[in-house]
């Protein structure tokens, strides 16, 4: 396995451009399997983990792919098989995605039940029953799921999501995109990897009205065409370089952004105190001198990402005060808080908050990564502290940053990726 091995006490400083998006790419990516006519060029697509198991998924779908320098270029003419195993869903709960467009056009799909998750529970019922609006039969059997369009074509229905989901809203999206008729959809994630979904979909020929909203229409069509598209920046990557430079007293520029989508981020940078400029693809960031402590709330967008919130609470560590962070999309997300506080935070949980008693000085040791941001924000502490940190099981950290020991260092940090026996 491998490791970081992190030599803490440097500035992050310089500039760099973020990375491709992750969790546009993956709707992205099975969205392709909404038509066999012809051949996708997707440009920007990070080389990461996550993209990888969701290509190798593809392969076992019988879809032809080339990955190289960021550039992903497939055709989904040749679909052999329209069941997702447990193999591949297991290592990624993303895999869902191909339910909507393997059901959509071709009316049937067997996608393996995902189990729980490092964070809580992450249920899928949303997700059934949006294709059940659009006249699915499912049915579960042997860990997997059942889904069956009645005549092979599904037809456009009312679905009126409960709670705000970023996954059932994108597969619903796309199943309704082959629909017969129109599809409404209440209560609609408006996250910019939604967005960009509906224009990649409307691209390929979809029309969809209200994209950026939640309240979505989307008309079936009878047949989609494959596109060149150039996907957009990871916001969280962003948000992540941007906490480096914060934490270490540094100062960053992060090109290739577009800082509108990062405002409720952005926002609370310049709370704690840090200088922020944006243009119209940049963010540049310099550090206070000390951090005011900043509370935050993650929620659906536009409000505070979830996937900062662990993030958020490293660089509060290092706050003049005390602040509280609360996660109102995962209320357990918060495998992080022991293994920054093994490094020496004082951190308490309080049923969905956390509370943040900076500053404190960190000091290296062993800590494990749990799930993706849990890792980088041990990354961030890493930074941060004194002597050497070395993160364990770091393939949490590959599944969704692309080089990011790479990016880091080029920006003044010291860490080296080692192979280490875990036991
Ligand atoms: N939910 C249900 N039922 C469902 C689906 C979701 O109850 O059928 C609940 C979830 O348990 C959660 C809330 O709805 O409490 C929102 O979850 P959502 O469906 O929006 O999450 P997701 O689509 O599974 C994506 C990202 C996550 C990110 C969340 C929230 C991808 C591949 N994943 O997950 O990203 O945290 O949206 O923004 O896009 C990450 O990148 O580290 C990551 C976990």
């Amino acid at each position: 396995m491998d490791k970081l091995v992190i030599k803490g006490g440097r500035r992050i400083s310089g500039s760099i451009t973020a990375s491709g998006s992750k969790n546009t790419s993956l709707p992205i990516i099975a969205a392709t399997l909404l038509t066999g006519n012809g051949n996708f060029t997707l440009h920007r697509i990070p080389d990461l983990k996550d993209i990888l198991t969701f290509i190798q998924l593809l392969h076992h779908l019988g879809v032809e792919t080339t990955f190289s320098d960021n550039t992903l270029r497939l055709s989904s003419e040749q679909v052999q098989s329209l069941q997702a195993p447990y193999e591949l869903v297991k290592k990624m709960r993303a895999s869902i995605y191909v339910l909507g467009p393997l059901l959509a056009r071709f009316g049937h799909a067997r996608v393996s039940l995902p189990g729980g998750c490092a964070f809580g529970p992450r249920p899928i019922d949303l997700h059934l029953m949006a294709m059940e609006k659009l006249g699915a039969t499912i049915t579960i059997e042997t860990g997997f799921i059942e889904a069956t369009a009645e005549n092979g074509k599904l037809r456009g229905g009312h679905i009126v999501f409960p709670i705000s989901s970023v996954g059932a809203t994108g597969n619903a999206l796309m199943a309704a995109t082959l629909a017969e008729g129109t599809t409404y959809i209440s209560n609609a994630a408006a996250e910019p990897e939604i967005e960009t979904l509906c224009r990649f979909l409307m691209a390929m020929g979809a029309t969809i009205r209200g994209t950026g909203t939640t309240e979505l229409e989307i008309d079936g069509s009878n047949s989609l065409k494959a596109v060149e598209f150039h996907n957009v920046f990871d916001r969280i990557e962003a948000g992540t370089l941007l906490a480096a430079a914060a934490i270490t007293g540094g100062e960053i520029t992060v090109n290739g952004v577009e800082p509108e989508q990062m405002k409720a981020v952005l926002k609370k940078f310049v709370h704690a105190g840090c200088t922020v400029e944006s243009t119209e693809e940049s963010i540049s960031l310099k550090s206070p001198r000390k951090l005011i402590p900043t509370d935050v709330t993650a929620k659906p967008y536009p409000s505070f990402p979830t996937d900062m919130q662990a993030q958020w609470i490293a660089l509060m560590t290092q706050a003049e005060g005390t602040s509280h962070v609360i996660d109102k999309v995962y209320h357990e997300r918060f495998n992080h808080i022991p293994e920054l506080n093994r490094l020496g935070a004082h951190i308490e949980i309080h049923k969905n908050q956390a509370i943040v008693h900076g500053p404190q000085k960190l000091s290296g040791t062993k800590v494990m990564s749990t799930d993706l941001r849990a890792s980088a924000s041990l990354v961030l502490a890493g930074l941060v502290a004194e002597g050497t940190t070395e993160v364990l099981r770091v393939y949490h950290l590959d599944r969704g940053y692309e080089k990011i020991e790479v990016k880091l260092n080029s920006l003044g940090a010291d860490i080296s990726r080692e192979k280490y026996n875990e036991f």
